[in-house]
């Protein structure tokens, strides 16, 4: 797959590294690419860089790993080239009300096929997502289909299982596991080496 990942610090470089390494074609996009950082990454993945508008044009799938903060705008001065992507939500706009940003693709990129992954854990869980015998789920929810698909292999190739919660609509049930992690990792001071399962039988 040919995957754009915006944002090229923790969140974009681990599972930026993930992807290429599993065979996906990635391309950090980045405000600054002459950032020494960010051409050594690509560098040492064989991975490219370019604007965030490249990478959006260049991606099948867009994961937005940039602050919550800056979603809006983003989105907004991209809602041409963002289309009907398969998009992949990792923002949290810490402090806000509402920590995912599907109003706002909702309201300019209205035909992108969205999805909120990569949000509710640390980035350390990402880098290894085994503890001891056990693989760490993760929590996700957005269309169904076949795109769906697609995105759920991100998350395999990262090392994952995934999760889903359901459409799209589901998304403050995703960003509640979020807050879990918050509680637990911080508030009761669990740390940050710390993921869930769902057990079945
Ligand atoms: N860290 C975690 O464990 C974790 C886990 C799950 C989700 N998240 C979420 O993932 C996102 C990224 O987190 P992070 O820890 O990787 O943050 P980070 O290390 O601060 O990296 C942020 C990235 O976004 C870029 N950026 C900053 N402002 C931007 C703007 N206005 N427009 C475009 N790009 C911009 C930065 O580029 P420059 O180098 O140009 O500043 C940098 O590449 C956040 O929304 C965070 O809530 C983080």
């Amino acid at each position: 797959m040919k995957v754009a990942v915006l944002g090229a610090k923790i969140i974009g470089s681990t599972l930026g590294r993930k992807w290429a390494r599993a065979g996906h074609e990635v391309m950090f996009g980045v405000r600054n690419m002459d950032n020494p950082e960010v051409q050594a990454l690509a560098q040492e993945l064989g991975a490219t860089v370019g604007t965030l508008s490249n990478a959006i044009t260049f991606g099948d799938v867009v994961v937005f790993a940039i602050p919550g903060g800056a979603m809006d705008e983003t989105i907004q001065a991209h809602a041409g080239a963002l289309g009907s992507k398969i998009v992949i939500d990792a923002a949290n706009r810490m402090g806000g009300a509402v920590m995912n940003s599907a109003a706002a693709f909702a309201a300019y990129a209205p035909a992108a096929k969205v999805y909120r992954a990569f949000n509710s854990l640390g980035w350390e869980s990402f880098e290894n997502p085994r503890f001891g015998d056990v693989q760490a789920d993760l929590f996700c929810c957005g269309p169904g289909g076949e795109t769906q698909l697609l995105m759920e292999k991100l998350i395999r190739d990262v090392g994952l299982r995934p999760v889903r919660l359901g459409d799209l609509s589901q998304v403050h049930l995703v960003d509640m596991v979020g807050s879990l992690w918050f509680a637990l990792a911080f508030g009761q001071g669990m740390g940050r080496q710390l993921a869930f399962k769902v057990l079945t039988r």
